[in-house]
Order: structure tokens, then sequence, then C-alpha cells
């Protein structure tokens, strides 16, 4: 249940009211988290900073808890100690004393790994104390921060100990971090394992692109305005670009990512996911259930590539040149074997076989590595079908585009041709700019503040469900397949856009790739 703030001064007309609740600030009701994995780089990066941040909001209850499991010898101090930093070192919002203070009051933590029973006996004994010493009512989610080698084990106690089951008049919750499975076997025995413990609407699972606020205005843009959707089909789209370029390379995160590659890491879910935003049609509601409809109706129109040689391409990335300093390649990283087949690059092109994108192409491409941090979806159109300017006037004019710039400079871009400004006619390409911080003076919540506040109320629209992790394997699958016995992936030099192979691909069909 949400907590509303105090209500409008007495006087109010009514409309003036409803103005204002509708833009009350969405606060979690009495409730609490209890995180697996809390000694991770996730938990201290971004978990425990979002928790913090929503609370200095004020957006969390008075009495929200926050529980901590893992094999460690603390204390509750100590956790808190382990938190505190992780808040200093990376939250958003400024240092408040006493919002720092309250919240530690809430935490504790409970040492012990998922096999021991003894440990989640205290974890039901630590969650039931808090209802009563907090108020927590009951209402706790439960946060698989592991490695999903563990979910079916932690969902299991959680069943076996009773924490699973929501006491009469409150709610249990898990969320669970991605990776969701390493092809569709595994995901559909994932999925098995979790609902054999969780109903569908309990399970909360993270793709933290959807959390961000540009990812989030892809469906404003299309479907509160007039202007763009008339021309968002095959009539007018000549192609679609997504492209999620890093340039750091693994970091210290060899262990997850040997053996995984940027098809698995990226591609399943964040890429899947904007390509399915961009192409959807306009949900009926815009709640969970309709967006679900209309994402999964685009991911099973996919036309899985017939000769991934031919659509795809996975890369490693080679020694380079980045900021000026020489970087190692891949098969030099720490922790990574020296004969690694890992992709760190992968570039798809996809088509959707609907009567809105036949034959419009989706080339998607992540890689690490690359020139620099850049996340957009270009809708490039196709030229005018006839121009009344001599050939010269229009020389250096490119196709039209919608960019939605997702991170990190947040905003879109329209690019259009205009007349050089003199005495003869020539037209050349400018752009419209919009810029998050030039319009709004509101700050954008990070993506897993936003996440966790909607886990705790309860709120399903930005979390893929099950059937849309299964479809997006079905993509992949048959691509990873292929590579599989078709030998190392290509190479490129780190610092640069990718290889050349990509290049290749796009140029057979007559294009190239945009260079953000
Ligand atoms: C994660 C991937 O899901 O997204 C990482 O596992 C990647 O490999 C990260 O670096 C990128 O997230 P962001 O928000 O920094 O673009």
């Amino acid at each position: 249940m949400t907590t509303l703030p105090d209500a409008p001064p007495v006087g109010w007309s009514n409309a003036l009211r409803d103005r204002r609740d509708r833009r009350l600030p969405r606060i979690a009701g009495p409730s609490g988290l209890v995180v697996f994995g809390v000694t991770g780089d996730l938990s201290r990066k971004k978990l425990m900073p979002a928790v913090y941040d929503l609370a200095n909001r004020g957006l969390l209850p008075p009495g929200f808890t926050l529980v901590g499991f893992a094999r460690r010898d603390w204390a509750d101090e100590d956790f808190a100690q382990v938190v505190h930093d992780a808040v200093r070192e990376h939250a958003r919002t400024p240092f408040h004393e006493e919002v720092w203070h309250q919240l530690a009051e809430g935490m504790r933590f409970i040492p012990g790994d998922f096999d021991d029973d003894t440990a989640f006996k205290q974890l039901k004994a630590a969650v039931e104390e808090l209802d009563h010493s907090r108020g927590t009512a009951g209402n706790h989610a439960f946060y698989l921060s592991v490695p999903p080698r563990f979910f079916p084990k932690v969902v299991r106690q959680l069943k076996k100990h009773g924490l699973a089951d929501a006491p009469e008049g409150s709610w249990r919750r898990a969320v669970i971090e991605k990776p969701f499975g390493h092809d569709l076997r595994s995901a559909e025995e994932l999925n098995r394992v979790v609902h054999d413990v969780f109903e569908p609407d309990q399970v909360f699972r993270i793709d933290h692109y959807l959390g961000k606020e540009t990812v989030q205005n892809i469906l404003a843009l299309r479907f509160a305005n007039e202007m763009y959707e008339p021309v968002w089909n095959r009539s007018y789209v000549d192609h679609v670009q997504i492209t999620m370029a890093e340039d750091i390379g693994i970091g210290g995160r060899a262990g997850y990512y040997d053996g995984i590659g940027a098809a698995r890491d990226v591609v399943q879910n964040h890429l899947l996911q904007l390509m399915a935003l961009t192409a959807m049609e306009e949900p009926i509601a815009f709640d969970a259930e309709s967006l679900l409809t209309e994402k999964l109706k685009v991911l099973k129109s996919v036309r899985v590539p017939r000769n991934p040689g031919e659509h795809t391409v996975l890369a490693q990335y080679a020694e380079g040149w980045q900021g000026g300093e020489k970087v190692a390649g891949y098969l030099q990283e720490e922790g990574i074997d020296a004969q690694s087949r890992t992709d760190t690059y992968a570039a798809i092109r996809l088509e959707v076989d609907n009567r809105r994108w036949a034959g419009v192409p989706f080339y998607l491409r992540t890689g690490k590595r690359l020139g620099r941090r850049v996340t957009e979806i270009a809708v490039v159109l196709k030229r005018a079908p006839h121009s009344p300017f001599d050939a010269t006037a229009t020389e250096e004019l490119g196709e039209n585009a919608v960019v939605i710039r997702v991170q990190p400079d947040e905003g879109m871009t329209v690019r259009f041709g205009s007349k050089v400004p003199g005495t003869s006619m020539e037209i050349r390409d400018v752009s419209m700019d919009f810029a998050y911080g030039e319009s709004f003076t509101e700050s954008s919540p990070e993506a897993y503040e936003r996440l966790i506040l909607d886990v705790l109320l309860g709120d399903a629209n930005l979390f893929p469900r099950h059937q849309e992790v299964e479809e997006s394997w079905k993509i992949l699958d048959p691509i990873e397949e292929y590579w599989a016995r078709h030998g190392r992936p290509a190479q490129y030099a780190a610092g640069s856009w990718g290889p050349v192979e990509a290049d290749e691909m796009l140029a057979r069909d007559g294009r190239s790739w945009r260079r953000p």
C-alpha cells in the first residue's frame, strides 16, 4: 500500500486536488529488502546507494529495513559500516546524518551460506522481529544478487523456511538479476524452479536498462505525440540502428564474463528490450500486462537470421589504444584463458516479420573497449522520393533520422536537411536537439533506484516477464550455436569502432554504421 503525504489544503477545487494527487511522489509503504550476495560489486555500487538515495528522497517508509545475507562473519554493525562506505562512495544524493541513522537502525546481517538451514531460520526470525520493531508488516522483497547457479538453491530455501509465503494481507517478492539462463533450455529450467516457489506476479526480473529514464521515454515519445508514429513504419523507415557501446573492458569481471560474452550479456536482454520498445504497437494501457503483450509480439515476430555467418558478427578486442594509452587485448586480461573464444562485441541484423516492419532491418551492436561509451537508438528514414533540386544541391544531404540518445548525453536528436545560407541552393544536414539537462530541472533517478522502488510498490511495468526472456533466447540460441561451430570470433583493436566484418555486414546492405 502506498502511503501518501499530507492531503492538499481544504478549499482546493477538485480539479486542483486531482492534479496535485497525480503528481504526488510514489512512496513505498511499510516494507523491507533482503539482499542475497550483499558483498558483491553490484550491491556495493548500485543497490546500497540506491536504497540510501530513495530514503534521502523521502520515498521509503520510515521503518524500512535492509537485511544482508552472505558468507561473512559480520555483526549488524559491520554490515552497516559496509553499507555506509558504499553509500559515501557511490550515492548520488548528499549524505544526511539523520537519514542515514534512521536507515541504519533497520539494518540486520545474517551470516551463512545458501545450504545453511540455521541461517535461513535466523533470517526468518529477523524478518519477523523487524515486522514488530520496525513495522514492516510482513512485506519483504528478496533480492537475488548472486550468480545464477545459486538461484534454485536460494528460492528453495525461501520456500522451505516459509519465507516465500506472505502472511495474510502482506506480500513477498523475489527480485532476480540477469543473466536469466545461458540459453533457452537453462532459462526455462530456471523459470520452472522460480515459479515452483513464487507466482509469476511475485517475480521481478531486473533489466536495468528499463529503469533508465531515456528508455522509458521511448514510449512517451512514440505514444504521447502525434509527430513520430505516422512515420514509424516500413513506408518511411529505412532501417534502425541500436548501439550500446562501452569504452571499458571487462574490469575485474573475468569470472562472470568469460564464456558468456557480449551477445548473452547485453543483446539477449538490454538490446532486445530496446528493440521491442522501439518496434512494438501501442499498448492498450500503460500496465505490465499490456506492455508484455506488445513486447512479446515483437520478439515473437523477429525473424532469426537464416545465415548467421552473413547477418551476425561476433568479435573480440585485441590490443589497441584508448585515450592515448595502450590497452591490453581481451586474451591478455587477468583471469582470461589465452584460448578463450568469448565475444566482447556482437553485431546482429534482425528483421521483424509483421506489417509495420516488413523488410526493415534492425541492426543491433554492442561491444567493450569501443571508441566511446554511448547508447542510442537511431531510426533512419528513407530519402525523399523525389527532389526538385539539382543533384549538386543535395550532395551533402544524408538521411533524416530520429536518434534517441539513451546515454551518456541523454536526449534526442532529429536530423534533417536545411538550406545552407548563401546565394545558391545547397542543402546540408542539421540537427535539432533535446537535452534533458536543458529542458528539465528535475534530476533522473538512477535506474536501480527506480526499479527497487517499483518492486516495493509492486509495479511490474518495467520488468521483463519470463516469456520475454525465453523468446529472447530463441533469437540468440541459433546465433550462438552457429558461432560455437564456426571458429574463433573476429578481432578489433581496442579503442576502435569494432571489427571490419561488422562494417562489411552493413556494406552488403548498402548501408554503414553511424559513428555516434
Ligand atoms: C550490464 C552488463 O548488464 O550492463 C555489463 O552485464 C555492462 O557488462 C553494463 O557493462 C552496462 O550498463 P550501463 O548502465 O553502464 O550502460
